[in-house]
């Protein structure tokens, strides 16, 4: 429940539908689902054997294994990685997550009721421009992930996730349904599922594959520290197929819901990280009982981004609980303001910092820390897992730690884990880079 919690949140919600957008549509979803089956899940269920069989934080259990299987403890500084990706992912998250609560109070009080697409961009954009406003919001975010990480998560984590994912899934879908009476559905579904190969270019592919990797929130360790909470008996290949279907599931409905209102109102559908909280508004504003509703959806939004965000400080905390002396409250506390602080590269890059480009290029703060996290640090850190797990760790031990019922299945992702899935990202990370 709480790896769900982890994988299904802003990025899928948030992200998945924008990235889409700029990505060209059908093509992005084609490439994103090859990764998610092909790449996503076979490291998934690596990563979470691996927590399994260290049961310790996400960087000693690489050194623990890595000195048990090849006598390096070097393999540590793959954890060391991940948790730099984790304090990166974290100060960005918390800063959208913020947008999600702020969104609270202003569909309750009727702000948004009756605007047009133009009307809710140009709100959206008003918001966006008040460094003070966003800062409050970011702020509030981060005290809620670091408030349940120092006390120790599991048990409220779980429960949250519980009632939050029907509820979010049941919202969904009223909105699809919402979206198929009152948007332009049919265009909607051809953006987003005709198949149109000629626009998968390796930028697509890179940018599906990074999606692929945060959606899951593999790569970084989160599932290394989440795996060691497993207890023996779970089986882990059908753990990762739920947690999977859970998260392509939840992205579908959010592009089910948000293009066909994109294409009614005439938005663009490019339009970047304001794409949900400017498209849903709209439906929204324009149903009965919207403000109600829009409050719901936006409660639910800021939870399930909650149920991400102690997963991404939760490993944080667990590499340096052994090693420092320090308490899990204090970690908690100085990883939080860590990332809060780190955050302020990206709240400033959507008002005074917009026209910064460190290292020249269009890209902003924001722009840099999401390239850097998605789309090269999560996939490397999640091939170097695969390469450990598939070359490092023995057959039988491998065998014994994912349990699976079939031995062709446990074939076919030995053959994922050691070739493909390397092969695949590296080719995709090289070529856009070159
Ligand atoms: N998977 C989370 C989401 O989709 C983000 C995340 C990435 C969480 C990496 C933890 C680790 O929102």
């Amino acid at each position: 429940m709480a790896a769900i919690g982890s994988s299904v949140g802003l990025g899928n919600i948030w992200k998945f539908p924008y990235m889409i957008g700029t990505g060209g549509g059908s093509a992005f979803m084609l490439v994103y689902m090859v990764c998610v089956l092909g790449v996503g899940l076979p490291i998934l269920m690596a990563e979470l054997a691996l927590g399994r069989m260290g049961r310790q934080g996400p960087i000693e259990t690489l050194v623990t294994l890595g000195r048990r299987y090849s006598g390096r403890a070097a393999w540590g500084l793959v954890g060391c990685v991940g948790v730099l990706a984790a304090v990166l992912i974290l100060s960005f998250y918390s800063v959208v997550a913020g947008w999600s609560l702020a969104y609270i109070p202003k569909l309750l009080t009727g702000q948004m009721t009756g605007l047009s697409g133009a009307d809710t961009g140009k709100a959206f954009n008003d918001f966006l421009a008040d460094p003070w406003a966003l800062t409050f919001w970011h702020a509030l975010f981060m005290l809620l992930t670091i408030i349940p990480v120092a006390r120790g998560i599991q048990a409220g984590i779980e429960k949250a996730v519980v009632w939050m994912m029907p509820l979010l899934f049941a919202l969904l879908v009223v909105l699809c349904v919402y979206a198929g009476v009152e948007g332009n559905f049919v265009a909607g579904m051809t953006y987003l599922f005709k198949p149109d190969f000629d626009a998968v270019t390796w930028d697509v592919v890179l940018a599906a594959t990074g999606q692929a990797f945060f959606s899951l929130s593999i790569g970084l360790g989160t599932m290394l520290a989440y795996g060691a909470y497993l207890p023996g008996g779970v089986s882990i290949p059908r753990t990762s197929v739920v947690i999977v279907l859970a998260a392509i599931l939840t992205a579908v409905l959010a592009g089910t819901a948000i293009f066909p209102i994109v294409f009614a109102n005439g938005l663009d559908p490019s339009a970047g990280p304001g794409l949900v909280f400017v498209t849903l508004t709209v439906a929204f504003g324009a149903m009965p009982g919207g403000e109600i509703f829009g409050a719901v959806f936006f409660v639910l939004l800021a939870i399930a981004a909650l149920t991400s965000s102690v997963s991404l400080l939760e490993p944080i905390v667990a590499a340096f609980a052994g090693r420092t002396g320090l308490s899990r409250s204090a970690l908690a506390w100085i990883g939080g303001i860590v990332a809060w602080l780190l955050g302020f590269l990206t709240l400033f890059s959507f008002n005074i910092w917009s026209d910064v480009h460190p290292l020249g290029g269009t890209r902003t703060w924001f722009d840099w820390i999401d390239y850097l996290t998605s789309n090269i640090l999560l996939p490397l850190g999640g091939v170097m897992l695969a390469l450990f797990a598939g070359w490092v760790v023995t057959r039988e031990d491998s065998v014994k730690a994912l349990g699976f019922e079939n031995p062709t299945f446990y074939r076919v992702w030995r053959l994922l884990v050691r070739v493909v899935a390397p092969v695949g990202v590296v080719a995709a990370v090289v070529s856009n880079l070159a």
